[in-house]
């Protein structure tokens, strides 16, 4: 994985290809009507088991589709193990979760609403709860043509709608498109970015969840039990702290960062990286040229959130 990456870079760099890619400023596989009763599913309290909890309360679409508690809160008040990552442009990562412990988001919305730590509903419940409501049962007629609400329905358009949340239209990818010049400061944090080597993990459209890396490569971090991290999974003592590389994209929304929430503020995480991944100790010059250049990856609101 990490000598193709290294070849990747390599290619594009040969031909002048930006090692970054714009999100597309138009969707064109998106069911708008099934992306609108998944975007009431997303936000409906009712699906969890006590009516507390839905999948906005930790993928708040307001706050870059995060959450800035640094674990999350699920039914009656049960404490999560990590940092809630953001929904938007979910669809772009190769993996779900911070192991990738998920293929799809499919699979990934199937365990969120499962999780006792989350949602802790079952489908049985759920298909009784969704068939009770007439709002319910006429939205999915029109959409699915079925009179009884399936389960695997209720999924798929959840999954639609987060297919949806798509943030393009990022001064960055303006540049990529080039509609515009980089502001100063922009452009020699992005120099930075390539030259220092975070590039080599945070790369291609979601500028990161492409590949799994360690966290604190250049300082062994304390493996805490219990963490989420790919050993996790596999058991492999060499995968302990590797995490899948989280996306940039509107970073300066989602505090805080890491996750185990360690770094508060983005300037603490663009420090904590340089340290822990890199081993370099950044000039104060050098951070806020950085953050400027990661600002700019925030884009628009995804179009479905302002659908009548
Ligand atoms: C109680 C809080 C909570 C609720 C409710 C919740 N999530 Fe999550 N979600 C999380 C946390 C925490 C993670 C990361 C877990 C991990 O990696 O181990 C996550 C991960 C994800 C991811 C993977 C993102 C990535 O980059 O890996 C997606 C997509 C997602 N949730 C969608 C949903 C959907 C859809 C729902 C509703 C059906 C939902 N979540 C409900 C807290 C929550
Ligand atoms: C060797 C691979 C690697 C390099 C190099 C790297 N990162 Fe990361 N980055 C990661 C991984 C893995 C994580 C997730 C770590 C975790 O949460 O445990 C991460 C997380 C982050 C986060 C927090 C994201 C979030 O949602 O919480 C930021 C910000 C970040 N990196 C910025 C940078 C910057 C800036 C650089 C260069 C100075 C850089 N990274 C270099 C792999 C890397």
């Amino acid at each position: 994985m990490k000598s193709f990456l290294f070849l990747s870079i390599f290619l594009t760099s040969l031909y002048s290809i930006e090692p970054i890619q714009p999100l597309p400023l138009i969707l064109d596989d998106i069911n708008l009507n099934k992306a609108k009763l998944g975007r009431v599913l997303f936000s409906d309290p009712l699906l969890s088991k006590d009516g507390t909890v839905s999948c906005n309360s930790c993928h708040d679409l307001s706050l870059g589709g995060a959450d800035s508690r640094d674990v999350s809160l699920g039914v009656e008040n049960k404490k999560g193990n990590v940092q809630s990552p953001t929904v938007f442009n979910a669809r772009y990562n190769f993996k779900q979760f911070w192991n990738g412990r998920a293929d799809t988001l499919k699979e990934q919305a199937d365990g969120s609403l499962h999780n006792p730590a989350k949602m802790a509903m079952d489908k049985n419940a759920i298909e009784k709860y969704l068939n009770s409501s007439d709002f319910y049962k006429k939205q999915f007629k029109k959409v699915y043509a079925t009179s009884s609400i399936l389960y695997k329905n209720a999924i798929d358009a959840i999954v639609e709608f987060e297919k949806a949340l798509v943030t393009p239209n990022s001064r960055f990818d303006q540049f990529l498109y080039k509609k515009i010049a980089l502001s100063d400061n922009e452009h020699k944090g992005y120099v930075l970015f390539k030259t220092l080597g975070c590039i080599f993990c945070h790369n291609g459209i979601n500028v990161g969840g492409n590949s799994f890396q360690k966290f604190g490569l250049m300082k062994d971090m304390p493996h805490i039990m219990n963490t989420p991290d790919r050993y996790a999974i596999t058991k492999n003592v060499r995968d302990k702290n590797i995490f899948k590389v989280p996306t940039l994209r509107n970073i300066e929304y989602t505090a805080p960062y890491f996750h185990d929430a360690s770094s508060k503020t983005l300037y603490e995480a663009v420090k904590d990286m340089s340290h822990l991944n890199l081993g370099i100790a950044l000039e104060e010059a050098e951070i806020q040229e950085l953050l400027a250049f990661l600002k700019s990856l925030s884009g628009d609101q995804p179009t479905i959130l302002k659908e009548k």
